[in-house]
């Protein structure tokens, strides 16, 4: 299966959320775990030479062509980062997702590139978003939870801005982080009825 991690804004969490799912999904006995980069940007292919995770292997697939294959070809769990402004990558990676995950941020200005985003995937495949480097107890993470509740879209996660996760390769895995991304990771990939 594929979980594909996405939206069309940079800077939201994107490499760094398919990293910590990438790794979730081997914490939980995943085997294969494929971390596929279809960013030209290659940050998540650059974290895991710095920094490996244990049971999580590399792709780097840069292009509608290679994302395509790399997802159709593998056994086990692809976690997929995509890059914020290549539609293109995006939607060949988007239309072969079992589940997408949209990382975004607190605050009104956020919703629009979220919707955009949203417009892309089927209708089928489920979907939802992970607030990152959420400020807890703020008004602007009360009101974007309300909002996406209201939207009918479930929040998967709530990810609070941390030292430790916000130092990607330079420190390893935070454990609080991976406990939020491991229960993500459950809910992108629950069985639904
Ligand atoms: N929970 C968090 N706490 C603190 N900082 C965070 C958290 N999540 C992400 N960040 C930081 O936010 C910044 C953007 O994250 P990231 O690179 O994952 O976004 P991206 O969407 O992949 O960006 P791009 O669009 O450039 O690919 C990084 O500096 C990252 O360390
Ligand atoms: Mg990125």
């Amino acid at each position: 299966m594929n979980i594909v991690v996405s939206n069309v804004k940079g800077g939201v969490g994107k490499t760094t959320t398919a990293v910590y799912l990438a790794a979730a999904a081997a914490a939980r006995g995943h085997d294969p775990v494929w971390l596929i980069d279809a960013d030209r940007q290659a940050s998540s292919a650059e974290w895991l030479e710095e920094r490996p995770v244990e049971g999580v292997e590399l792709v780097e697939a840069p292009s509608e062509r290679t994302v395509a294959r790399s997802m159709e070809r593998h056994g086990g769990v692809g976690v997929v980062d995509t890059p914020p402004g290549d539609e293109r990558i995006v939607r060949a990676a988007i239309e072969r997702a079992d589940a997408v995950v949209i990382p975004t941020r607190a605050g009104g200005v956020e919703f629009t590139r979220v919707v955009a985003t949203i417009a892309m995937i089927p209708r089928a495949t489920p979907h939802g978003v992970v607030v990152c480097a959420a400020r807890l107890g703020t008004k602007d993470l009360d009101e974007t939870i309300a909002w996406w509740t209201g939207q009918d879209v479930p929040v998967w996660g709530i990810v609070p801005e941390r030292v430790g996760i916000a130092s990607g390769p330079d420190a390893r895995l935070h454990p609080e982080g991976l406990d939020i991304y491991r229960s993500v990771f459950k809910k992108a990939t629950r069985k639904r009825s």
